[in-house]
């Protein structure tokens, strides 16, 4: 309900910032007991994939912040040793473990590597994910398979790597970063919202698997954010960018939606809170919800020819 996911997300901006609490950026150097007003999941052990970047990299100094220990996966390891030296320094606890989640032996290991490091793992939240624009009509089919290779397997090769322990366990919460559009097909971003449709499915289903086995499984599914991916996603060719005029919201949003779903179980939280409404009354009209998009999409686009 979208006044539940508002209070929620209320509730979980108080505790992420706590009085004082260090900024999400620039960590370096900061006291440890700026650690401590939010320490909400202190000794928690956090698998956090895609955290070189963007929402991944905003929900690592976060969690850790609140006490967690933070495992950061994603292929460039100088930058998450950089950013695992930043939280350090700011007396949390993280480690750096490059792998591509597109392998699933790589995932599996680095899974390994984090229970033995942290002997415990209490929370996965698959952030890693790519965006290759572009119309449908025209898509290469090999970005297409890239982007399921990321987006969607990355995804299960990460939840199937952890549940052993969490079923072990009896106990454990697993956070997927959809997208809205893994809600609504929209240009120009089919095949982009064609693997996020996936994640949805296959998350939904998950969750009706481990019913009742103390393992949460849940949803966050943010609009535009401002991350390098919308960034390096605007480009020149205006067939396969997004405009450049669309508004972003703060990466710390989604990171709120998703300490929200851990803290307070949500099946399923958007951000914008609200947006599932839309969604929902998009679902009922179709036709109008076309015609709308389409002429939103060609408004966005003579905005950008203006600038
Ligand atoms: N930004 C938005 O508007 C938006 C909206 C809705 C949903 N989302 C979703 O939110 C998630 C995070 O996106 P973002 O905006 O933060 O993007 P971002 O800044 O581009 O970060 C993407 C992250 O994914 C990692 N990654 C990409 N391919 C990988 C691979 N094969 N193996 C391991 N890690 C990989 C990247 O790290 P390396 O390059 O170091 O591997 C990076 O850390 C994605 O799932 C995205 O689809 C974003």
């Amino acid at each position: 309900m979208p006044s539940a996911h508002n209070e929620a997300a209320k509730a979980v901006k108080k505790a992420a910032t706590g009085a004082g609490a260090a900024r999400a950026t620039g960590l370096a150097g900061k006291a440890t007991s700026r650690l401590l007003p939010g320490a909400y999941f202190r000794d928690r052990a956090v698998l956090i994939t895609g955290a070189s970047s963007g929402i991944g990299r905003d929900l690592a100094t976060t969690f850790a912040r609140m006490g967690a220990h933070v495992a950061l996966i994603a292929r460039r390891k100088s930058v998450l040793e950089d950013l695992a030296r930043e939280i350090e320094a700011a007396g949390g606890t993280a480690i750096a473990i490059a792998a591509d989640v597109t392998r699933c032996d790589e995932v599996r290991k680095a899974v390994e590597r984090t229970l033995a490091q942290f002997n415990r793992l209490d929370v996965l939240i698959n952030s890693a994910g790519i965006a290759l624009p572009s119309a449908v009509e025209t898509i290469p089919p090999e970005d297409l398979e890239r982007m399921l290779s990321v987006n969607l397997m990355g995804t299960l090769h990460a939840m199937q790597a952890v549940l052993p322990s969490m079923r072990a366990k009896g106990a454990g919460s697993i956070v997927n970063i959809a997208s809205l559009a893994g809600r609504r097909g929209m240009p120009p971003l089919g095949g982009y919202c064609a693997t996020k449709f996936a994640v949805v499915g296959l998350t939904e289903a998950l969750r009706v698997e481990l019913y009742g086995s103390g393992i949460r499984v849940s949803l966050v599914m943010p609009g535009v954010i401002d991350t390098p991916m919308i960034t390096e996603a605007s480009g020149k060719d205006r067939a396969k960018s997004l405009p450049e005029s669309m508004p972003a919201m703060p990466a710390q949003w989604v990171t709120w939606a998703v300490i929200a779903a851990v803290v307070l179980g949500l099946t399923e939280v958007d951000v914008p809170p609200g947006a599932v409404v839309m969604e929902k009354i998009a679902a009922l009209f179709p036709s109008l919800t076309d015609a709308v998009l389409a002429l939103g999409t060609q408004l966005f686009d003579w905005m950008s020819r203006q600038s």
